[in-house]
C-alpha cells in the first residue's frame, strides 16, 4: 500500500535569535502535523517567511523574495499543485493586510503571537481559498500551547524567556511588532531546559528583546528575575553554559551583576546595547541613560567579572546627529573597548516617533560616520582577540568546519575557533591552543585536556 506522500515546507528566517527561535518551535509543530522540511522552494507545498522589520532593507527583501516565491507558485500551479506562502514575524504583524494587498500571492500573514495556530490556518487558506491575516495579541501564551516535543540543532540552543518591550526608543519598531513585555514563567522555562539539556543541549541560549526586565513568576509564587533564573538553570544537569541576549543598560540590576561574579556557568560576555556616546541623542531616542552612566556600568559589572567581554549595538545618523554626536560615540567606544559590536546606519520607520522629525541625515552623511565608528570596533575586535595568541581557550563545538576534519565552536568569550579534530566533536568542550587570530575567528589544535 502507499503511504500519503508527506507535505514539505520550506522556512526562511529573517531577523533577531528570538526569530530563529520561534522558526524553530514553528518547525516542530510542522513536523508533527506530517510536513518535512525541504531546502528546495521549488519542490515545497508551503512557504514560510519568517521575517524583520527593525530596518527598512530588512522589511523590503520580503518583497522581493515574495516576487520570486510567486513565480514559483504560479509555475507549481501548472502541474497542478498547490503552494501555501505565509507571510510570519515582524513584517507580518506591523504591515498585515498590506502584504497581501502589495502581493496577493500570498495566503497568509500570522504575526508572532499567534504561531500555535498555525497549522489550523494553514488547513483554513486551502479550504477557504482567501487571505488571511491573524495578527491579534490573544493574551494567553503561544508557547504553552505549542505542546511539539522540543528538537536542538546545536549543542548551543536558543531559549526565549521574554517576549515584548515597553521601553519606547524613539527609533525601533519592537514594542509595536512585538507587542508589551511578557515574561514565561520559571516553572515553563525550566521544563524546556531540561527539554533541551535531555536532547543534547550544553548552552542556553536565553532570549529576549528586553532579557533583563525579565520578572517572571517563581516557583514560589514571588516574581523572579533574571539573576534568580539563571541560578535555578545553572542547576540543570549537562548546562554547561548560560548566555542570554539582548540587555537594556537600564535593567542591568545588582543581582544580575552578582551572577557574573559567581555562577560558574553563565559566561563572562555580555551584549549590553548603547546606540550612542552622546547624551543628546541618548535623550532624543529616549534611551533613559547617559553616556556616563553607561560608563560606570560597564565599570560596575567589569568589578564583579574582570575578564567579561563586552558588545553593544550603535546606530549612526539618527536625526538632527552632529558630528561632534559621532565623536562622542567614538569616545565612548574608546572608553570602554569592545570585543565586538554591531552598527547600523539609521533607518527612518513608519509609525516611530523619530521617522517624524525634520533633521533626517542624508544617506552619504550616515555612511562617512558608520565607516568611521566601524574602523574603530573592528581594531577593538582584532586586539581583542589577538590577546587569545598563544593562549588555551575552551571552546564548545556547535558544528563541523568547511575543511575535512574541521569542527566549529565557540570560546566562553563568544570568539568563533576552528579546529580540526578527531572523531565527533559536536556538543563537546575541549581546550584549544590558539594559533592564528584574525578580525571574527581564531584557529588553533585542540590540545590535551
Ligand atoms: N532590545 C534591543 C535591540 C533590539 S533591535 C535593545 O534595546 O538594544 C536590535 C538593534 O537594531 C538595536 O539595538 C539597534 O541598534 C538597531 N535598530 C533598531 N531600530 C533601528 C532603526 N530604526 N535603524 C537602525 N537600527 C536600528
Ligand atoms: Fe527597541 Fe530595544 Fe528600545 Fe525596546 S529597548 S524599543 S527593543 S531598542
Ligand atoms: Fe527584527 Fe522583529 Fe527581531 S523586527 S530584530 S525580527 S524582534
Amino acid at each position: 500500500m502507499n503511504r500519503p506522500e508527506r507535505k514539505t515546507y520550506f522556512l526562511k528566517t529573517f531577523g533577531c535569535q528570538m526569530n530563529v527561535y520561534d522558526s524553530e518551535r514553528m518547525a516542530e509543530t510542522l513536523a508533527r502535523d506530517g510536513y518535512s522540511e525541504t531546502s528546495d522552494v521549488d519542490g515545497a507545498d508551503l512557504v514560510i517567511l519568517n521575517t524583520c522589520h527593525i530596518r527598512e532593507k530588512a522589511a523590503e527583501k520580503v518583497y522581493s523574495e515574495l516576487g520570486r516565491i510567486r513565480d514559483v507558485k504560479n509555475e507549481r500551479a501548472k502541474d497542478g499543485k498547490n503552494t501555501v506562502i505565509a507571510v510570519a514575524g515582524c513584517v507580518a504583524q506591523a504591515e498585515g493586510p498590506e502584504i497581501t494587498a502589495r502581493q496577493p500571492a500570498v495566503d497568509l500573514v500570522i504575526g508572532p503571537q499567534s504561531y500555535h495556530r498555525l497549522p489550523e490556518l494553514i488547513t483554513r487558506t486551502t479550504v477557504d481559498r482567501k487571505h488571511i491575516v491573524e495578527t491579534e495579541f490573544p493574551g494567553d501564551e503561544k508557547f504553552a500551547r505549542m505542546k511539539a516535543p522540543r528538537r536542538i540543532s546545536s549543542p548551543s540552543a536558543f531559549l526565549t524567556i521574554q517576549e515584548g518591550c515597553d521601553k519606547f526608543c524613539t527609533f525601533c519598531v519592537v514594542p509595536y511588532t512585538r507587542g508589551s513585555e511578557y515574561s514565561r514563567s520559571v516553572a515553563k522555562i525550566e521544563a524546556e531546559a531540561h527539554e533541551l539539556a535531555r536532547a543534547g543541549a550544553k548552552e542556553l541560549v536565553l532570549l529576549g528583546q528586553n532579557v533583563n526586565a525579565y520578572h517572571g513568576e517563581g516557583a514560589d509564587g514571588r516574581t523572579a528575575s533574571l539573576a534568580d533564573l539563571i541560578r535555578t538553570l545553572a542547576a540543570i544537569e549537562g548546562v554547561e553554559r548560560i548566555r542570554y541576549m539582548t540587555s537594556h543598560p537600564r535593567d542591568m540590576s545588582d543581582d544580575l551583576i552578582a551572577a557574573h561574579a559567581d555562577v560558574p556557568q553563565l559566561m563572562p560576555f555580555l551584549h549590553l546595547p548603547v546606540q550612542s556616546g552622546s547624551d543628546r541623542i541618548l535623550a532624543k531616542m529616549n534611551r533613559k541613560h547617559t553616556a556616563a552612566e553607561y560608563v560606570d556600568l560597564i565599570a560596575r559589572i567589569r568589578k564583579a567579572r574582570p575578564d567579561i567581554a563586552l558588545s553593544s549595538d550603535f546606530i549612526v545618523g539618527f536625526p538632527g546627529e552632529t558630528e561632534q554626536d559621532a565623536e562622542d560615540t567614538i569616545a565612548l567606544i574608546e572608553a570602554v573597548g569592545f570585543a565586538q559590536a554591531f552598527s547600523f546606519k539609521y533607518s527612518a520607520r513608519p509609525g516611530t516617533p523619530a521617522a517624524g522629525h525634520g533633521d533626517q541625515l542624508d544617506e552619504a552623511v550616515k555612511s562617512e560616520r558608520l565607516l568611521r565608528l566601524q574602523a574603530v570596533l573592528d581594531a577593538q575586535q582584532v586586539s581583542f582577540n589577538a590577546q587569545s595568541l598563544g593562549g588555551v581557550v575552551p571552546v564548545l563545538f556547535e558544528r563541523k568546519g568547511r575543511e575535512a576534519g574541521e569542527f566549529v565552536g565557540r570560546t566562553p568569550y563568544l570568539q568563533l575557533v576552528h579546529a580540526a579534530g578527531e572523531g565527533d566533536l559536536i556538543g563537546k568542550t575541549a581546550n584549544v591552543a590558539v594559533n592564528e587570530t584574525r578580525r571574527s575567528s581564531l584557529s588553533g589544535v585542540i590540545s590535551a585536556a
